[in-house]
This record gives C-alpha cells, sequence and structure tokens, in this order.
C-alpha cells in the first residue's frame, strides 16, 4: 500500500553541486545482456579504469544485491521488475550523489529498462547492450548455470525457458565475442569523453 501524508524535504545541496566539486558528471551505465555475457566482468575492468582517472564510481551488481537488498525475489517476471525497479531507485540516488554509477543486471524486459531510464533526466541513463549470441553464453557457461538449465535443474532460466528482449536503441552496443575486455572498456570511456561526461585529469 502507497503511503500518504509525505512530503519531499529538499536539501542545501544539489546534483549539480556534487557533480561540480567531483570535476565530472553523474550517470547510470545500464549493462544489460544474458546471464553470461559480460556484463559483471567488463564492469569490474570499467570501475577499475575509471577509478584509476580519479572519477568518483560504483557498481552495483545482479548476483551481489540479490545477496542483501533483494534477496527476497526470485526470478519471476513479477520479482526480476521489482529487482529492477530497486535497482534503478537506487542507482537515482547514485547519480544524485554524483556518482557515476554501473549496473550489471540481466534486466530481461524492455519496459522495465525504460521504466529506469524513465525516471532519470535526459543523458543520465546510459544502456550499453552486451551483444553475445546464446550459443555464446551457453558454450562461456561460467557458472554451469546454462546445463543446469538444460537439464531442467534451474526452471525459468534467461534464454532457455524465460525471455530476454534485446535493446531497441541502446547508447552502447559491446560486441562481446568480437572485442576484448580491454577495446570494450576503452569504447565506453571514449563514449564519456566524446559526450563530456568525465574530465580527465590524470
Ligand atoms: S534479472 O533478470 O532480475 O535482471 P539479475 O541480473 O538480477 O537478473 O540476476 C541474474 C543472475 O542470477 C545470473 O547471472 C545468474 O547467475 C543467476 N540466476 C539464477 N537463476 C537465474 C534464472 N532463472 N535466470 C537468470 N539468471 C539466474
Amino acid at each position: 500500500m502507497k503511503a500518504e501524508n509525505i512530503v519531499w524535504h529538499h536539501g542545501e545541496i544539489t546534483k549539480k553541486d556534487r557533480q561540480v566539486r567531483n570535476k565530472h558528471k553523474s550517470a547510470v551505465l545500464w549493462f544489460t545482456g544474458l546471464s553470461g555475457s559480460g556484463k559483471s566482468t567488463l564492469s569490474v575492468a570499467l570501475e577499475k579504469e575509471l577509478f584509476d582517472l580519479g572519477i568518483h564510481v560504483y557498481r552495483l551488481d545482479g548476483d551481489n544485491v540479490r545477496h542483501g537488498l533483494n534477496g527476497n525475489l526470485d526470478f519471476s517476471e513479477k520479482d526480476r521488475k521489482e529487482n529492477i525497479r530497486r535497482v534503478g531507485e537506487v542507482a537515482k540516488l547514485f547519480v544524485d550523489a554524483g556518482i557515476l554509477t554501473l549496473t550489471a543486471f540481466i534486466s530481461p524486459y524492455k519496459q522495465d529498462r525504460d521504466w529506469v531510464r524513465s525516471i532519470l533526466p535526459n543523458g543520465e541513463f546510459i544502456e550499453i547492450y552486451m551483444k553475445a549470441s546464446l550459443e555464446e553464453c551457453e558454450k562461456r557457461d561460467p557458472k554451469g548455470l546454462y546445463n543446469k538449465a538444460r537439464t531442467g535443474a534451474i526452471k525459468g532460466f534467461t534464454g532457455i525457458d524465460s525471455p530476454y528482449e534485446v535493446p531497441s536503441s541502446p547508447e552502447i552496443i559491446v560486441d562481446t565475442e568480437k572485442l576484448s575486455i580491454d577495446q570494450s572498456v576503452d569504447k565506453i570511456v571514449e563514449y564519456l569523453k566524446r559526450n563530456n561526461y568525465i574530465t580527465l585529469k590524470k
């Protein structure tokens, strides 16, 4: 049930104030793609690179967030939606705090990703599609989960018996079958520079 009688209380420090102090913009880099497409791996490498460049950066990862904040959610359509809703709201808070925020969630439904985009101002939601075929992800199978899904030990696994909706117009596409991790990191850092998200001080 929705609470009533609550009024927004403004602070004295704005998002802009924080961005000016940090000397870079804040935004969400929203990684989406199949399990095994490389979201976590790339976001870890990108976080390290940005941190070393002096950027205030933080990473939210599906497997990790499901250990805590979203520990009460399963993989039904309804709970995946709630997973993304909560992460979207948390990411929005991080952006308000002036942080360049990386999120790594399958986020299989276009509607849920578009909802996160809609709660952020223009330019503060950067969708990154981790392109990798199901065949390739199954071959990689880093956690052995595709194998379990194929044998029926896991039900409702994304790509097998649960859908993944490919983004129609993501800001960035990373072709993970062609690019190395380093090349992928470079591609995203270039995007951030070109679009004036980060002022490099190194
Ligand atoms: S999402 O669909 O709700 O966005 P999320 O990114 O949080 O998913 O979690 C996905 C991770 O949970 C996968 O990388 C995998 O390790 C694990 N997992 C366990 N069961 C499933 C399932 N049925 N479908 C997809 N991933 C699963």
